[in-house]
Order: structure tokens, then C-alpha cells, then sequence
């Protein structure tokens, strides 16, 4: 089926819809992007990634292209057109294009490309892959030092997928000087003694949305959570580990460069804070 997308202002079929050859995103990576979640119908944490894209724009002085009431209106709008129940959103703005190639920024009345697509994926929250755990290696974390930024510059996690689908896992867990950064596209936590440990925020690593209500619940659940920086070694020692991302909200995590965790199956507190946030998601739900 044809989707309907979003660019710069008008709905058309994914057929029709076109972006400059020199629009920026395309030329630089000079665009940022976000990914919000649709359980039945409606968006997960709209208000947290409108607020993350604007800090993006801000750190990049890339104008905002439209408001936040504006961007909730499309991003509402496709879900409809569409008939998303379950799915994903992504939201992409670029510095746009003045019509040619050039290191230097375009001038700042250079209007923002904005582009919006959803992606359907019935059976998001029932996921199988979330049942059976994942697998995952360790790669150095080569990425440039502004992880904080959401920026489409995704060459390298890219590859770190590759790498890890090679060795027959299903994701790559990032290490910098020692220490887990994160995962390709999602935050890294393990679980020892009834600990959460997860790095704590800096440049070095996504701010994400899931991660901040994960670590909220867990919390409110009488969770212990540590964030400090944590090694490979440690993490294999550990009962269990997860990650958090708006695609896969909590994933747990099985087995690490070969070792197993525990019995090898998800463990009690990831599948426990998975149910708590799909749970209270749900409700929150826009
Ligand atoms: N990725 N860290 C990185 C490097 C990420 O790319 C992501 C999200 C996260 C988790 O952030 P959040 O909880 O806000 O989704 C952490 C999205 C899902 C993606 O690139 O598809």
C-alpha cells in the first residue's frame, strides 16, 4: 500500500514526494530527526521528543520549521491517513538547500525541510524479539563527540548493526575508553543484585525519552538505579541486562559477546519494566 507522507507542508503519496539533490541532509547529515512510537492510534511521549527535537535544533542554530501544536497536528494527521495503530513515526528536519554545494551554511532565511513518515509495525508491543531476548556484541564507539544531538549521521551505528547481524547477534553495544556509551540505536543498562546501572547523561550519549520514564518507573516501582559508568566485563557478570528505545521500548538483553546472562532468557526486571511502561505509556498516550 502507498503511504502518505509529509514534506514541507503537503501530504502525498511516498511516490510523489521529493526533497532537493542538494538539500543538506542529503549532502551533510546536516538534519536531525525523531522517533516517536504509535500504540493503539495514538503517539507515546509526543511532548518528550518535541521537546528533545527543539534542543537539537537549538545546539545545530538550525531554525524550528513549525511549531510544536503544528507538529502534533501532522503527526496525528498521518497516523490517521495512514491507519496506524501500532508503528513508529519518524520526523526528519534538515538546514535545507540554497541550491548548491557549500561547507558554509546557507543563509539563515534559508527555509528547513521538514519531512514525516510513518512506518507500520503491527505487533510492537507483543514483540516476539522482546520475548527471546537479544544478543549483542561490543564495538568501539568511533562516533563523533555530540551523541547528544539527534543527528541523522547514522553510517557508523549502521555498520555496528551489520557487524553485530554478521556475528549472529542482533545489535552492537558501543565502548568508549573502556566504558559502554550505548547501544546503536537505543540506551544500555544491566541489572546486579536488584541494581539498574546505566551511564549517566553527558555528550557522550542519547538523551532518550524512553530511558528518562524507564528510570522514572523504576523509581517509583522502589527500584534501586545507579548510573555511573559501566565495562563489557561487568555487564557480563550481571543477572540481566536491557535496553530502551522509543522502537523497542524495553529489550532485554541475553547475552553479551558470547556470554550468557543468567539462564539466557529475559529477565524479571526487564520484562517487569517493559509491562510498566507499555502500561503507562498506553495511558499517557496522545
Ligand atoms: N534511536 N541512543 C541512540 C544512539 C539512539 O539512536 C536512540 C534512539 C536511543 C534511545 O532514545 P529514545 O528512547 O528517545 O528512542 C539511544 C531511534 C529509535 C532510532 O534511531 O530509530
Amino acid at each position: 500500500m502507498t503511504r502518505t507522507v509529509y514534506v514541507n507542508g503537503e501530504y502525498l503519496p511516498e511516490t510523489e514526494a521529493k526533497v532537493s539533490i542538494f538539500d543538506r541532509g542529503f549532502l551533510f547529515a546536516d538534519a536531525v530527526y525523531e522517533v516517536t512510537s504509535v500504540l493503539d492510534g495514538k503517539l507515546i511521549d509526543f511532548d518528550g521528543h518535541a521537546v528533545r527535537l527543539q534542543r537539537s535544533l537549538d545546539e545545530l542554530e538550525m531554525a524550528s520549521p513549525c511549531s510544536k501544536e503544528d507538529l502534533l497536528e501532522v503527526h496525528r494527521k498521518l497516523v490517521e491517513l495512514n491507519g496506524i495503530d501500532e508503528g513508529l513515526i519518524y520526523l526528519q528536519v534538515t538546514r535545507g538547500s540554497d541550491g548548491d554545494r557549500d561547507f558554509v551554511f546557507p543563509s539563515e532565511d534559508t527555509p528547513p525541510s521538514l519531512v514525516l513518515f510513518t512506518q507500520n509495525k503491527p505487533g510492537l508491543a507483543d514483540s516476539p524479539a522482546a520475548k527471546k531476548g537479544a544478543k549483542v556484541i561490543s564495538i568501539e564507539d568511533i562516533r563523533w563527540g555530540r551523541r547528544d544531538i539527534k543527528t541523522v549521521q547514522l553510517l557508523y551505528p549502521s555498520m555496528g548493526k551489520m557487524m553485530a547481524k554478521k556475528a549472529g547477534c542482533d545489535d552492537a553495544w558501543l565502548v568508549e575508553d573502556g566504558y559502554v556509551t550505548e547501544g546503536t540505536s537505543n540506551n544500555a543498562y544491566f541489572v546486579k543484585n536488584g541494581t539498574i546501572v546505566t551511564r549517566p547523561l553527558s555528550n557522550d550519549i542519547l538523551h532518550g525519552i524512553t530511558r528518562k520514564a524507564v528510570l522514572r518507573m523504576a523509581q517509583e516501582a522502589q527500584m534501586k538505579i545507579e548510573e555511573r559508568l559501566f565495562t563489557i566485563e561487568e555487564a557480563q557478570g550481571a543477572d540481566e541486562a536491557f535496553t530502551t528505545s522509543a522502537s523497542a521500548f524495553v529489550m532485554p538483553v541475553i547475552e553479551i559477546d558470547g556470554v550468557q546472562l543468567g539462564d539466557g532468557t529475559p529477565g524479571p526486571i526487564a520484562r517487569r519494566l517493559r509491562e510498566i511502561y507499555l502500561e503507562e505509556s498506553r495511558n499517557a498516550a496522545v
